[in-house]
């Protein structure tokens, strides 16, 4: 699927919508440049999932817990992770990440992905945003 945005509050909306679809153990994969929107995309997710708190970049613990509404939302987990710096897949899984992946009550997204690849479980949903210039984007799920 491809969509355009032209603002964050579009791109946040998309987000919301996937989140609002997801029912757990969804994994999802968000590749796209530094400022692509990964984050606004991520804000509108948890929002749709029912989650409270706002979700900021995760880019100094790399990987943070946010716990869903359980009277609301089969997820009960919302696993954000930002792989910017790392450089291997195992750091990841040091930073005990496969607890996460794949299990029923937990939606797992990880921004640049790509530097992560090798811990991709086989369904997970790739989200990819390029910038159109300004305050385009176009947002590709697969
Ligand atoms: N259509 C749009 N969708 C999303 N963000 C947009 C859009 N237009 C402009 N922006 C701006 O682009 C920036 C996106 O920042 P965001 O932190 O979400 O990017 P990111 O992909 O997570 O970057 P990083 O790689 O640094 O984590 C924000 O400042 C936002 O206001
Ligand atoms: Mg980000």
């Amino acid at each position: 699927m491809r969509i355009n945005t032209k603002n964050e509050r579009e791109t946040q909306a998309i987000g919301q919508a996937i989140g609002q679809e997801c029912r757990g153990g969804e994994v999802l994969a968000l590749v796209g440049d530094l400022g692509a929107g990964k984050t606004k995309l991520l804000q509108g997710l948890a929002k749709g999932l029912g989650i409270k708190t706002r979700v900021n970049s995760p880019t100094f613990n790399i990987l943070k817990i946010y716990k869903g509404n359980k009277r609301t939302s089969s997820v009960k987990i919302f696993c954000h992770i930002d792989a910017y710096r790392l450089k291997l897949a195992k750091d990841l899984i040091n930073l005990g990440v496969k607890e996460y992946l794949g299990r029923p009550d937990t939606v797992v997204a990880i921004e640049w992905a790509e530097k992560v690849r090798a811990i991709w479980p086989k369904k997970t949903i790739v989200i990819k945003i390029k910038h159109l210039g300004e305050d385009k984007r176009e947002i590709l799920i697969k």
